[in-house]
């Protein structure tokens, strides 16, 4: 097996497993697909990496290069975007029960502030005044592939109830602020082509209500993110550009129906952008012949902790096993003291033996990221494939870097 024009087994020399590899061409395409899926001639189109997904500074500044903003979500990755260089005019600040020390932070740094409720005003006019002030909308609907990724609707903690919106706007009027944005994120991993149309539809007339009760016009409409990509027999990719196509068409219908101004449209992908760019590779331990089948890797869900955060099923590849037949029905784990330390229940795989590689794909997104060392079992290190180059970009996780946090 190759990624991005690189053996495997090279890197694994080399590196060691488990080890975090991303393809930075395949980001590269990937953000080409998404430009061009949204490019028009009438509507300006901004698109903000939402660095949650991935928030390695070389990978936050590859999407800077490339055009892109950056969405935020805490401080910390404001502060990364910063020092990456990403102008603060393309970042955009999305908290979630905002400190004021986060609050601060945005203020401080000139950023695009983006509310997640009404009494987020409240704490942010005690740090500061922006000239443009945005909300995140809950729409009251949500979709999402699991439930737990589902970030509107009634059960969601996001966002200001889009009844309460106008409340929220007419707030920041009474503030003084005189330039607005809108925001609106109801779920991830979604392969529908028709929802993305239909959520903004929904939206725009959320936005075209708060329009003509208080005479406000929108100077960006954010989307949000939430492009699907396949996984484990997921079924097929997401046809970006049909839903470029009817976003835009969308957007440019209701902006002028509802006279909402000349707003930019703005998204904010994370998944569809590194996905698929990502692979964690790790090794097979033991195989053991218990009530059930196991084979135990080096990975865990302190690696990767989708399968065991939402039952999510990352698709695998044996390196050099790649053409023998599938016959052996077996479950995956991790070396956590946990039960939920499980990649995959009852999949399909050639016969494998202690030693052998075992790859997890579609792991650019929420893998490392989320990874964490519990049991002590450190972060791995993380390689990029840059113009057929292996260049770590972040070295494996010693106990010497734990060490260096305790007080003993
Ligand atoms: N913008 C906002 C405000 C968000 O909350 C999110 C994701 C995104 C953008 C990017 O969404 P994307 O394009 O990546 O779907 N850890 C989960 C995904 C959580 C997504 C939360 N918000 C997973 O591993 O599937």
């Amino acid at each position: 097996m190759e990624i991005s024009g690189i053996d495997v087994k090279d890197l694994v020399e080399k590196y060691g497993t488990p080890l975090y590899v991303y393809d930075f061409q395949r980001m590269k395409d990937n953000a080409e697909r998404l430009k061009t899926a949204f490019k028009s001639d009438t509507i300006s189109v901004d698109i903000y990496y939402a660095m949650k997904a991935n928030c390695h500074p070389a990978i936050v500044k590859l999407f800077w290069e490339n055009g892109f903003g950056t969405d935020c979500v805490s401080p910390g990755e404001l502060e990364v975007a910063l020092k990456v260089g990403v102008n603060p005019e393309n970042i955009l600040y999305t908290g979630n029960y905002e400190s004021l020390k986060d609050l601060s932070a945005a203020f401080k740094a000139r950023v695009i502030i983006n509310l997640d409720d009404i009494a987020s005003l409240d704490r942010l006019l005690k740090v500061g005044k922006p000239e443009r002030i945005s909300y995140r909308i809950n729409p009251g609907k949500g979709r999402g592939k699991y439930k737990e990724i589902t970030t509107g609707g009634n059960k969601a903690k996001f966002g200001v109830p889009h009844e309460k919106s106008i409340v929220a706007y007419e707030n920041a009027l009474k503030a003084g602020i005189r330039r607005f944005g809108a925001h609106v994120m109801t779920g991830s991993g979604v392969l529908d082509e028709d929802h993305f149309p239909r959520m903004l539809n929904n939206f725009l007339d959320i936005l075209g209500n708060i329009r003509h009760k208080l005479g406000i016009t929108f100077e960006f409409i954010d989307m949000g993110g939430g492009f699907g990509i396949p996984y484990f027999e997921d079924g097929e990719a997401l046809d970006i550009h049909i839903v470029g196509r009817e976003v835009l068409r969308v957007f440019k219908k209701k902006v002028k129906e509802l006279d909402l101004g000349n707003p930019t449209l703005a998204i904010e992908p994370g998944r569809y952008l590194v996905g698929d760019a990502g692979y964690l590779v790790s090794r097979v331990l033991g195989i053991k012949e218990s009530y059930r089948k196991f084979a135990g890797v080096d990975a865990g869900f302190n690696t990767l902790i989708r399968p065991a955060l939402y039952n999510a099923q990352h698709p695998i590849v044996i390196p050099g096993k790649e053409n023998v037949e599938k016959k052996i029905s077996i479950n995956i784990c991790g070396q956590i003291c946990e039960n939920t330390d499980i990649f995959a229940i009852d999949r399909m795989l050639p016969p494998l033996e202690e030693g052998d590689l075992i790859v997890f794909t579609q792991a650019g997104a929420y893998g490392s990221v989320m990874s964490m060392p519990y049991n002590l079992r450190l972060r791995p290190a993380e390689i990029a494939v840059i113009n057929g180059k292996d260049v770590e970009i972040t070295r494996r996780e010693t106990m010497s870097d734990y060490f260096n946090r305790i007080n003993l």
